[in-house]
């Protein structure tokens, strides 16, 4: 089922091990435990566009590149897309597959459980008003602050909506008592982005409880927004 490897296109089994190295690098990393949280990539098979997805309920530690789905992206939702492989997709697979179908600059999607982001969640000032502009790094996520998708129970067309309408124009977002989204053009910057969110959430954390940050002003953010775009190696 692998299509054939070119210079500038990886093999299906080295997108495998890319995607499984992360997922377990969450872990060491200390942003996902046991089989919470999952991973995608975009990934085309033939002529069908579709996502690389971890597998539901088995912790990355024992998964195996065998045991990740691929499953097609449908523009017709009124049937599931068929998933391919020997285990069931991640029962978050809506909002990756959704994310793809709507978002032509996302390939890669990390959903993590990460503490300190997952416990401002649970906050009703960050439910209603995101992380504000403590610090200029919030605008890494693209905008002036980090939105708050509301609570839906997990796996359903409903937090997959939420999550996408938060995410709208932006690179990352909070989900209310669940945990956090970050998506990239490439895995590696959602990784970077999952692992900045989650510092930015324990900084916020802490300056909550050394008596609250001020926010820096609109204008400042859209400035480093518009830095950011050109900020790369
Ligand atoms: P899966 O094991 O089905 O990926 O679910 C874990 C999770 O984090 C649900 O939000």
């Amino acid at each position: 089922m692998s299509p054939t490897p070119t210079a500038d296109r990886p093999a299906e089994d080295d997108v495998r091990r890319a995607l499984l190295d992360a997922a377990r690098s969450l872990d060491r990393l200390g942003l996902n435990h046991g089989s919470a949280g999952n991973l995608s990539v975009r990934w085309h098979r033939g002529g069908s566009d579709g996502l690389l997805v971890t597998p539901s309920a088995l912790p990355c530690d024992r998964c195996t590149t065998d045991d990740l789905v691929w499953m097609p992206i449908v523009a017709d939702r009124s049937h599931d897309p068929r998933p391919d492989g020997r285990r069931r997709p991640s029962s978050e697979w809506r909002f990756h597959h959704d994310l793809y179908a709507h978002r032509d600059d996302v390939h890669a999607v990390v959903h993590t459980h990460a503490p300190h982001c997952t416990a401002l969640a649970c906050l009703p000032s960050i439910q209603r008003d995101g992380l504000p502009a403590f610090h200029y790094m919030v605008a890494a996520a693209g905008g002036g602050d980090v939105r708050c998708a509301p609570y839906a129970t997990f796996g359903t067309q409903a937090l997959s909506d939420h999550a996408l309408a938060a995410l709208e124009g932006r690179r990352a977002c909070l989900l209310a008592h669940h945990g956090m989204i970050a998506v990239g053009a490439t895995l590696e910057a959602a990784m970077a982005l999952a692992v900045e969110l989650e510092w930015l959430a324990r900084t916020y954390a802490l300056a909550l409880s050394l008596g609250g940050p001020a926010t820096l002003p609109a204008e400042e953010m859209a400035r480093v927004v518009e830095r950011f775009r050109d900020y790369r190696p």
